[in-house]
């Protein structure tokens, strides 16, 4: 819908359109035509409200290419819906709010920068202005919550696959979660669920890419454990050519998910892992643990041969 009255304001440049017009044009009450254009200004957009005249959009934010391209993605499946924003403190906030106001799978927060980004156990995630990929994906399957970390390795295996197909790069995942370039962190994946009584409602999948950051865009202490695709590949990178790239392939696993279960992905993975073979030692909610990562099970844990020759699974873990 906001698209929809974003190419009604664009392709009547300097025209008042009163709330009556648009709402007869677009099928909806003006209330809705009203909602659509406050939300419209949070996004950054600008318009002239004159009483009796209407209104007229005079400015858009710089980004706004970056809306029209992803406009032009399938009108089916994951990007639909994008609600694209200057600055937030999270898009995971956002996209809960949305969820929480009925808004359908698929919907994507996006953000050109973050100011209280949130990674996984209580940490910061680094969001600085245009450089990276900030969204955050509503999903709304029909599943028992405890099989939501499958998602979290799913989503991994989509944006590895999408970073290899546009250039290839030796990006690697390793578990849970994280995508890495020579040891070095590009990508972070954050699942937020809500449900009650086991039932799930919906999950917020929080996606980070480090895409175009250069070594003075990060603070001191994370260069020598971060690093972004312009530093890895040498040259810049189209965020809308990657956020494509990513939705395509989630698809197709989405896809694959619901009609063949976890196996396939749970194969995928492992093929794509940097942790598996490895020493690991991981920091649990119940303490430390060391072994070998040799597997992940069917649930979507890690499965660690400890130095006693018994096997431990790894639900949610730092490593
Ligand atoms: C991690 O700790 O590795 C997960 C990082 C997830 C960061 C993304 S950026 C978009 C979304 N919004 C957030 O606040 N966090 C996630």
């Amino acid at each position: 819908m906001e698209q929809r009255l974003l190419a009604f304001f664009t392709e009547r440049p300097n025209e008042y359109l009163s709330g009556e017009q648009l709402s007869e044009q677009l099928h909806c009450s003006r209330t809705a035509v009203w909602k659509h254009i406050t939300s419209l200004r949070e996004q950054g957009y600008i318009f002239d409200a004159v009483p009796r005249k209407g209104y007229r959009l005079v400015g858009i934010p710089d980004r706004y290419k970056m809306a029209e391209l992803l406009a032009a993605l399938p009108a089916t499946g994951a990007g639909r819906t994008i609600k694209l924003y200057d600055s937030v403190d999270s898009t995971q906030t956002i996209a809960h709010k949305l969820a929480q106001e009925g808004a359908a799978e698929g919907t994507i927060v996006l953000a050109e920068q973050q100011t209280a980004g949130r990674g996984r156990m209580g940490r910061s995630w680094h969001s600085p202005k245009g450089k990276g990929i900030w969204m955050s994906l509503l999903l709304r399957p029909r599943m028992p919550l405890q099989f939501t970390p499958q998602l979290t390795l799913l989503v991994a295996v989509a944006l590895c696959r999408a970073i290899r197909k546009l250039e290839p790069l030796p990006v690697g995942i390793k578990w849970p979660n994280d995508l890495l370039i020579e040891g070095k962190k590009i990508t972070g994946i954050l699942l937020e669920s809500s449900a009650e009584d086991e039932r799930l409602h919906y999950v917020i999948v929080g996606i980070g890419i480090s895409v175009n950051l250069e070594t003075g865009d990060y603070p001191e202490t994370l260069r020598s454990v971060a690093t972004s695709l312009r530093i890895a590949s040498g040259r810049e990178w189209s965020r809308t050519g990657l956020i494509a790239a990513f939705l395509e392939q989630f698809e197709t696993l989405y896809k694959l998910y619901h009609d063949e279960g976890f196996e396939p992905i749970r194969a995928s993975w492992e093929a794509l892992s940097v942790s598996l073979g490895k020493t690991i030692r991981a920091r649990t909610p119940k303490g430390e643990v060391e072994g070998v990562a040799e597997s992940i099970d069917e649930m979507g844990a890690l499965r660690l041969r400890t130095p006693d020759g018994k096997v431990t699974k790894l639900y949610s873990a730092e490593i």
